[in-house]
C-alpha cells in the first residue's frame, strides 16, 4: 500500500478515524531517512538537539543557526512525514516580526514544512498567530516546557495542582485558537488530558501525557542511544548505545591488534604497479 504524503489535512483526517500520529525526532540525515521509511508521520527537529546531539546542558543555548543545518539534512531525508522544526529560544521572544522571520528561515532555507513554539502566554499566542498569518503552519506545545523550565519550578512534570492542571486545559485551547494545527502536550498526568483530549479539534500528540492522538518521543531515548538517567515516560525499543559502544570497541581492538584491515578490504595492484612502485622508492634511496 502507497503510504499517504503527512499534510495537515490527513493530521485531521487521522484524528477523525481515531488512527494514532507517530511523531519522532530526528536531527541529521541517516535517521531521518530511516524515520521516514519506518512510516513515521511526523518528523520533528526538537530543540532537544541541544542535548542529544550537541551537548549544551539544556534546549536555550542552541542557536537558529545550529537549528538550521539540522532541519536541513533532515529535511533531504525525509520525503513523506511531515518536517517540523522547533524555533529555538530567543528567536521568536522580542516580537512577532522576529517571530516571522525567524519561521520563514526554517521554511526558506532548510525546507520545514512548519515549525513549533513552546508555551501559551499571551505574547506566545501572538507569536502564533502572527506566524500562522505568515502563512507557516504551527504546532504549539504547553504543559512543560523546557525552554522556560525555570519559570516552571524545573524539569517536572505539570498539571499535577488544581492550579496547574485548569492552566493546561486553559492553555490547550488558547494554543488552538491562536491557530496552531496540533499541539504537542509534554508530562501532564494521563488523567488530566484524557480529560482535556476529547473537548481539542486538532490533533494533540502527547509525550509523557498518557493516551492521545498520537505520540511522540525523542529519538536516541527510544533507541536507546541516551546516555544515563532518561524521563520516566521513555520506553526504550532498541538498545543502539550498546551496539555503538561494542562496535567501537571492537574496531579498536582490531586496530590495535592489526586483525583490521584484513585481505578482504583492501585493493589490489597489478605487478607494474608494484614494480613502479618498487622504482620509483629505489629512486629516492640514499646512495
Ligand atoms: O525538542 C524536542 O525534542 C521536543 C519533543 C520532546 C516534543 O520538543
Amino acid at each position: 500500500m502507497t503510504r499517504s504524503q503527512t499534510t495537515l489535512r490527513r493530521l485531521r483526517e487521522m484524528k477523525a478515524a481515531g488512527e494514532q500520529i507517530v511523531m519522532v525526532t530526528a536531527y541529521d540525515h541517516p535517521t531521518a531517512r530511516a524515520a521516514d521509511a519506518a512510516g513515521v508521520d511526523i518528523v520533528l527537529v526538537g530543540d532537544s538537539a541541544a542535548q542529544v546531539v550537541l551537548g549544551y546542558p539544556s534546549t536555550v543555548s542552541v542557536s537558529v543557526d545550529e537549528m538550521l543545518v539540522l532541519t536541513g539534512a533532515v529535511r533531504r531525508g525525509v520525503e513523506v512525514a511531515l518536517v517540523v522544526a522547533d524555533v529555538p529560544f530567543g528567536s521568536t521572544e522580542v516580537s512577532d516580526e522576529q517571530a516571522i522571520a525567524t519561521a520563514l528561515r526554517f521554511v526558506r532555507e532548510a525546507g520545514a514544512d512548519a515549525v513549533k513554539l513552546e508555551g501559551a502566554g499571551p505574547a506566545r499566542l501572538s507569536r502564533i498567530r502572527a506566524i500562522v498569518g505568515a502563512g507557516i503552519p504551527v504546532v504549539g506545545h504547553v504543559g512543560l516546557t523546557p525552554q522556560t523550565a525555570t519559570a516552571l519550578g524545573g524539569m517536572r512534570a505539570q498539571g499535577r495542582t488544581e492550579q496547574t492542571a485548569a492552566r493546561l486545559v486553559d492553555d490547550a485551547f488558547a494554543v488552538q485558537d491562536a491557530g496552531a494545527f496540533a499541539l504537542v502536550v509534554e508530562a501532564v498526568p494521563a488523567e488530566v488530558m484524557a480529560v482535556v483530549l476529547p473537548e481539542i479539534d486538532i490533533p494533540v500528540i502527547g509525550i509523557g501525557a498518557g493516551a492521545a492522538d498520537g505520540q511522540v518521543l525523542v529519538l536516541h531515548d527510544l533507541l536507546g542511544i541516551t546516555q544515563g538517567r532518561v524521563a520516566t515516560f521513555v520506553k526504550r525499543f532498541a538498545a543502539v548505545g550498546e551496539d555503538i559502544d561494542a562496535g567501537l570497541t571492537a574496531y579498536a581492538e582490531e586496530v590495535r591488534s592489526g586483525v583490521f584491515p584484513g585481505p578482504e578490504h583492501v585493493y589490489p595492484a597489478g605487478q607494474e604497479a608494484v614494480a613502479a612502485a618498487r622504482a620509483a622508492v629505489a629512486r629516492r634511496a640514499r646512495p
